[in-house]
């Protein structure tokens, strides 16, 4: 091992550790084993898979082609990969019924194609699909991906295999965050690990972003020693989250209904953002033990004042109603 750590910001890590074949793929138990007995099969149908950010559908996708074809290197007749802004193109729609009814000297095992945000195209499209799939060789294979299932019609559903990611358990989130922690030479406490979950929810991706983030900048005033150590602060900051002991401080404050410290804080945390903090102040309410429909009213409210941001209006004013509107329904709870 170096005397000094070593940090290439430039490599992300989402892609240095993205898992390379089937049985790397964590968490997704159910869905990897069925996949392992199709290919021991010899038998791969038309796949969806569909579920939340960050979660290995990508990563599913090629380690399946690479336990297939046994080889990591993509080969232009074998592999199409098209996202929903190729699709709206008429010519993708060639290129892909092309790549389908290709047929060179070398004719491989399977061909796949890789539809990327499959949600997004729109429905017309997608009926072509149905054509396609139907007329395609037996050794082509789409393989669709999609974060929301219901927006994919039901022709192209009924022919394929469905599988249903879900976010990462904290149990797996937490062996995956420690692997890469040991190879980077990082070290990390629980604090730490607990405030990335909390904000990526089980989103692998962002997880690992975070994590490389908040690392790159406290990487200065740590080169000269052997680890690096990170602050949960950091990462709350760095995700527009107060930190812990400044969200007790702001709930405190709203529960004594004193404003003028509830705007102090915020004023103080500048990096905050609004989302993040109707996020914490949503998970917060819902630890609160007060009455059931108290609660069902504060969440109410924030997930009102949370659309309004969707429609571009002011995050400051925004933030201020907020505030008086939480003052006014915790009133006489404490
Ligand atoms: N189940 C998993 N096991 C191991 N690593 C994972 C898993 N899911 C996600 N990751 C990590 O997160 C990164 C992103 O995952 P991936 O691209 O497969 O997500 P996705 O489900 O396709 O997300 P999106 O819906 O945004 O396209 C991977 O490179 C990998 O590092
Ligand atoms: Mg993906």
């Amino acid at each position: 091992m170096n005397d000094q750590i070593e940090f290439n910001a430039d490599l992300p890590w989402v892609e240095k550790y993205r898992p390379r074949t089937l049985s790397e793929i964590a968490s997704q138990s159910m869905t990897v084993q069925t996949l392992q007995k199709f290919i021991e099969k010899d038998s791969i149908p038309h796949l969806i898979f569909a579920g939340p950010a960050g979660t290995g559908k990508t990563s599913t996708a090629y380690a399946l082609i690479h336990d297939v074809l046994g080889t990591d290197k993509i080969l232009a007749d074998t592999i199409l990969e098209r996202n929903a802004s190729d699709n709206v193109r008429m010519d993708t729609r060639d290129e892909i019924k092309n790549f389908v009814n290709h047929t060179g000297m070398f004719q491989p095992k399977y061909k796949f194609i890789i539809l990327d945000e499959a949600d997004l195209i729109p429905k017309a499209m997608q009926g072509a699909f149905r054509r396609i799939i139907e007329m395609a060789p037996s050794n082509v294979k789409f393989i669709f991906m999609c974060n929301y299932i219901e927006n994919i019609i039901d022709p192209v559903l009924s022919r394929c295999a469905i599988f249903r990611f879900f976010p990462l358990p904290f149990h797996f989130f937490s062996k995956q965050i420690d692997k890469i922690c040991e190879n980077e030479h990082i070290f990390i406490n629980d604090e730490v690990k607990d405030a990335i979950f909390y904000i990526s929810q089980g989103d692998m991706r962002q997880a690992i972003n975070l994590l490389q983030m908040a690392l790159s900048l406290v990487f200065e005033e740590n080169q000269s020693k052997k680890r690096v150590f990170l602050h949960p602060d950091i990462v709350y900051q760095i995700s527009g989250f107060l930190p812990l002991k400044t969200f007790k401080e702001f709930s405190t404050a709203l529960y004594q209904e004193d404003i003028i410290k509830v705007k102090n804080i915020l004023a103080e945390n500048p990096s905050y953002s609004s989302r993040g903090l109707f996020r914490q102040t949503l998970s917060w309410i819902l630890k609160q033990k007060f009455d059931k429909y108290k609660k069902e009213e504060i969440i109410s409210k924030i997930g009102e004042f949370d659309f309004r941001l969707t429609l571009s209006a002011d995050p400051t004013i925004q933030i201020d109603g907020f505030i008086s509107e939480l003052m006014i329904l915790l009133e006489g709870i404490n």
